[in-house]
């Protein structure tokens, strides 16, 4: 991918910032040598229980750090491809030229879907089917297609993990056509998959901008720790389930607008704005009714998400294109800088990955409703890479609930309860 002087530009002077703002931060916590059992206190949600140890990827919430195998994020999206980035997580370094050519060409080769999956998305057209719900369907019909879908080998489930990162963005784009009632595009092999997407979702090619940024969005969602629907991937994999109902699994989870549903609810916020000057007004009636905002906090960043860091700028580049996106921009800003000023230093609830990325997608002409089955052509390459991790070593994911229920209760006949 030709690296475009503005968009290195863009990404090199968020790196600064970030280093700027956080060096003075503490030392990373949740990394270096461990033992079992694992010190944490758990809260509801999960909240600061540890699921396994992990060479894939490390979020440091105080320092706002996001790594993927050791490389900041900012690096890769200055000098990587999703490609490049989805072979780093699945084995743990950066191809050779020779390891980079043979995985690019077995995931031009696995780009297509069978036509029987595209016409049962189709068939449910009528229903209006939310393209999230469409996506699950789909991956979940790719297993019932796939004769070594059962093999629980790492092997096998390594080769489903290179198939699924391949035609993720086919389906996606084959959902977003027929949801707008035009035929499916065939995948272009030729095109980088982010540049695919774009084209297989709109029908147009992108311009070489388009195609770098929309590159850049898919590294930057790729990985994120123990996020849900990563969490979820991993813990239906560790019942030996297969790659594929694991992945539908995380597809379920993204879905929501907790989650990766975010996105789209974001754009939905700023269109109920309406605009900058609006927001004081929105956002007084949103904290009286103890509206979360969304786009923003997160579990574990308690400073600014990186990955939004690169997002804004991206937003700030492409939304010049029309009014009403710059408006949505603009709005988007000053909603940020009211989000912050109030909630920033009580609550460390900053902007997330979630914020600016929609108005990105919108730029490119992309429905709101398909930014998060976009999430999910990334995020496969994180799901399958810490599935695959953890099968490694596999041990079923079993906590406890601690039971705050009644002890000894007879059982009453029926007529004797009243
Ligand atoms: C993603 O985990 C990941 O890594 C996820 C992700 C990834 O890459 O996989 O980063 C992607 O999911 C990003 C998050 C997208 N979701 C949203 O933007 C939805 C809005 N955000 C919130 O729902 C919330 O911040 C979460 C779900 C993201 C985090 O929830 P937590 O950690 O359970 O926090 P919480 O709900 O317990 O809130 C803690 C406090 C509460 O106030 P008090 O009750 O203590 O007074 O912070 C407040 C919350 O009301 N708060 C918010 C807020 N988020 C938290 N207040 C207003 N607006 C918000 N967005």
């Amino acid at each position: 991918m030709e690296p475009l002087p503005n968009i290195q530009e863009i990404i090199t002077k968020a790196k600064q910032q970030a280093r700027r703002e956080t060096d003075s931060e503490p030392e990373p916590s949740l990394t270096g040598e461990f033992e079992w059992p694992a010190p944490c206190e758990v809260k509801p949600g999960l909240d600061g229980a540890i699921a396994c140890t992990t060479k894939i990827g490390y979020v440091n919430g105080s320092k706002g750090w996001l790594i993927y195998c050791g490389i900041d994020i900012f690096d890769l999206c200055e000098n990587s491809s999703f490609e490049e980035t989805a072979y780093l997580l699945l084995f743990g370094n950066l191809p050779t030229r020779s390891e980079f050519d043979a995985f690019e060409s077995k995931l031009r080769t696995y780009r297509s879907v069978p036509s029987e999956i595209i016409d049962q998305i189709k068939n449910l057209r009528s229903y209006q089917p939310h393209p999230m719900a469409s996506l699950q369907t789909a991956v979940s019909m790719l297993g019932d297609m796939d004769p070594t879908a059962d093999d629980p080998s790492v092997e096998a489930e390594t080769e489903v993990a290179i198939k699924l990162t391949a035609q993720m963005t086919t389906l996606v784009g084959a959902i977003a056509r027929i949801r707008a009632g035009a035929e499916p595009l065939a995948p272009d092999p030729d095109l980088p998959l982010g540049a695919d997407l774009v084209r297989m979702m709109t029908g147009k090619t992108p311009s070489p901008e388009d195609a770098r940024v929309m590159d850049i969005a898919l590294i930057l969602h790729a990985d994120h720790g123990m996020n849900a629907s990563t969490f979820t991937t991993m813990v239906i994999n560790s019942s030996l389930s297969d790659m594929y109902s694991s992945v539908a699994g995380g597809i379920g989870s993204l879905k929501g607008p907790l989650h990766g549903g975010a996105n789209e609810a974001v754009l939905e916020d700023l269109r109920e704005i309406g605009a900058p000057d609006k927001v004081d007004e929105w956002y007084e009636e949103a904290r009286k009714t103890k509206r979360k905002v969304m786009g923003f906090g997160h579990r574990v960043y308690k400073a600014y998400d990186p990955r939004a860091r690169i997002l804004e700028p991206m937003a700030d580049l492409l939304s010049n294109r029309s009014p009403e996106n710059r408006q949505l921009y603009e709005t988007a800003v000053v909603l940020e800088k009211k989000v912050v000023e109030e909630l920033g230093a009580t609550k460390s609830i900053f902007p997330n990955v979630d914020f600016y990325s929609g108005i990105v997608y919108d730029a490119m002409g992309i429905e709101s409703a398909m930014f998060t089955p976009i999430f999910a052509a990334s995020r496969i390459a994180g799901w399958t890479a810490r599935t695959l991790e953890y099968l490694k070593d596999n041990r079923i994911f079993r906590p406890r609930a601690i039971y705050v229920g009644p002890l000894h209760v007879d059982h009453e006949p029926i007529e004797e309860r009243g």
